[in-house]
């Protein structure tokens, strides 16, 4: 009869593979998340906020007021024939900036001659849409934009 002694069965030895599982679990979790993380990723929140701009009798006397939104692209406030708009200067074709012609009532690209009217619409040349609007508020004298953060 062979003599085969079974392993011995250690309190040490169940420690040691409790903390091996717990290692494991940890690690694996923490590739899990990130993972999901990458693959489902949190919905970032876009926040509109009010940003006040200029009041209505320098913007008449000035005739625009430049500024710039929340990601530093340059805008300007105008007074078209129509009312008050808030465009984004950048042109959608190449990234050129654009600018207010009030005589014409319209934006000018100079790169490659594109012209946009007062509503940032595009009238000839090749930008593939219309310059980026704002949402223009005013309160009393005072002018705001409304801008995505
Ligand atoms: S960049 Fe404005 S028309 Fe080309």
């Amino acid at each position: 009869m062979e003599n085969v002694t079974a392993p011995k069965r250690t309190r040490r030895g169940f420690l040691g593979v409790l903390i091996m599982l717990g290692s494991l679990a940890a690690s694996y979790g923490t590739a899990a998340a990130y993972v999901l993380g990458f693959v489902y990723p949190k919905r970032r929140d876009i926040l509109r906020q009010r940003v006040y701009v200029t009041d209505l009798a320098t913007l008449k006397r000035e005739g625009q007021k430049t500024f710039r939104d929340a990601q530093g692209r340059e805008a300007v406030l105008i007074e078209a024939s129509d009312g008050l708009r808030a465009i984004s200067t950048t042109c959608t074709h190449l990234g050129c900036r654009s600018l207010w012609q009030a005589e014409h009532n319209t934006f000018h690209c100079p790169c490659h001659d594109a012209t946009f009217d007062a509503d940032g619409n595009v009238v000839s040349g090749p930008p593939p849409r219309p310059l980026n609007r704002y949402e223009v508020v005013q309160q009393g004298e005072a002018i705001f934009v409304i801008m995505e953060v």
